[in-house]
């Protein structure tokens, strides 16, 4: 088969990796793509949101499945794209349709569907500029610290914990009034805050069956102790002790399986990754959204302890045939450590050659914001590299990433040392 691969980041670069193992895949191209992924395949020069080019592209080159990355092109529809169009009609893609993406392009989509299927996730109402006025009162009437969330992509930023009433008041005025992140908050969700640890769970959906792929922790802030700003991900560690046999049972019955059969019942199709966003309170799962794709950096954790061959699973997924697919997860632990550039995630440096990565052996050193100058590899993002090892027990695959990282070198470099040593 020949594959093509949607997104430039580290999640591309684990799938990249991935793929490339399998005796199924024949030519594998990844658009963009970065400095990293040629090891694995092609790169080729297109924009995730440029449907045309990427139909001329898939045409010309005989790709038999297409797998998206990131959520833009599926929020923007590039499923449909496909479906709609009779040349490509038949060319699988990997990552749900419009409608189903809107469990993560729409908060208010998504706090409905659960809300109707009995899911568990927090209190919640949405209010528009015509109703900011209920908005303001309404939130008198909740406890603090309160969440508020635009209910549009607002490149991870629409998302504010306020911890006083005044606070909170004049960020809804903003957000519903003064357009504060632009179309995206619009419509702004007011939710209760939850307390407890939060876990990435990721399901694989022919929209028939489905597959829980190997759950990950995420640290998302950018100092060490989860302190400071939020960024894409600064690691991440799987499995995760707490989400043991008993917890996953209760996360499978009481959110996926009700997720799945709502898709089902209110009729829309889904092919792809579901990843839910949890928090674990007192042992109970609760859903703190979805996003139609893998998150980044679990994935270059979760592919590192699938042992299966993933083309097989993601034909499983394209012929709905999910359930004849065989899933075997490694019972080891796989550890990921995000190098950023300075500065991130405010402004960051920029075009810094990178060295090191030669001295890497007990790690995969996937690629994220990288390119080339011609000699040498330079950093053009503000998550660089992301240091994957799997090793027999936590503490040395927390040790090896963390070491391995040190290794390598550029001008401004950063990452957490600290990545999944509260799990100990
Ligand atoms: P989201 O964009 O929905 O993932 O939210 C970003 C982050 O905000 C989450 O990863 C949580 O850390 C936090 N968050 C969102 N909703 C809640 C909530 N209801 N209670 C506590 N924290 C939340
Ligand atoms: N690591 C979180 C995300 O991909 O959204």
């Amino acid at each position: 088969m020949n594959i093509l691969i949607l997104g430039s980041g580290g999640r591309e670069s684990a799938f990249a990796w991935k793929i490339a193992q399998s005796p199924k895949c024949q030519n594998l191209f990844i658009a963009p793509g970065n400095a990293g992924t040629t090891q694995y395949g092609t790169n080729v020069n297109l924009k995730v949101t440029d449907f045309e080019g990427i139909k001329t592209f898939v045409l010309g080159n005989g790709i038999n499945l297409v797998l998206v990355g990131p959520e833009e092109p599926l929020v923007k529809g590039v499923h449909d794209f496909f479906l709609n169009d009779e040349q490509l009609k038949n060319i699988p893609v990997v990552g749900p349709q419009q409608e189903a993406a809107q469990l993560e392009g729409s908060k208010d989509f998504s706090k409905q569907f659960m809300e109707k299927h009995n899911i568990p996730t927090a209190a919640y109402k949405t209010f528009t500029k015509d109703t900011l006025q209920e908005g303001l009162t309404y939130l008198t009437t909740g406890g603090l610290p309160v969440v508020l969330k635009a209910d549009g992509l607002a490149a991870g930023k629409g998302v504010l914990i306020c911890t006083t009433l005044e606070e909170a008041q004049q960020e809804l005025t903003e957000m519903l009034a003064e357009a504060k992140f632009g179309e995206a908050s619009s419509r702004v969700v007011i939710e209760q805050f939850l307390t407890g640890i939060e876990l990435s769970v990721f399901v694989m959906t022919d929209g028939n069956s489905y597959k829980i792929l190997p759950e990950a922790k995420d640290y998302k802030r950018i100092g060490e102790g989860d302190t400071g700003l939020n960024t894409g991900g600064m690691g991440s560690v799987s499995p995760v002790p707490f989400a043991d046999a008993i917890y996953m049972k209760k996360v499978e019955e009481k959110v996926i399986i009700p997720t799945i059969e709502g898709l089902k019942k209110d009729g829309i199709p889904y092919k792809g990754f579901i990843f839910i966003g949890l928090m674990n309170s007192e042992g109970e799962p609760w859903v703190i959204e979805y996003n139609c794709r893998m998150g980044d950096p679990e994935t270059e954790s979760v592919m590192r302890r699938i042992d299966s061959d993933f083309v097989d699973l993601l034909q499983g997924v394209a012929e709905v045939n999910l359930d004849q697919k065989e899933l075997v997860i490694s019972p080891k632990t796989a550890a990921t450590v995000v190098m950023v550039a300075g500065g991130y995630p405010g402004e960051y440096l920029k075009n810094k050659v990178i060295t090191g990565t030669e001295n890497i052996h007990e790690s995969i050193v996937f690629h994220a914001g990288t390119s080339t100058d011609g000699d040498n590899v330079i950093s053009t993002g503000g998550r660089v590299l992301a240091i994957t090892t799997l090793q027999d027990n936590m503490f040395n695959a927390l040790q090896q990433a963390t070491a391995d990282a040190s290794r390598i070198y550029y001008d401004g470099m950063y990452f957490r040392r600290d990545i999944g040593f509260d799990l100990l």
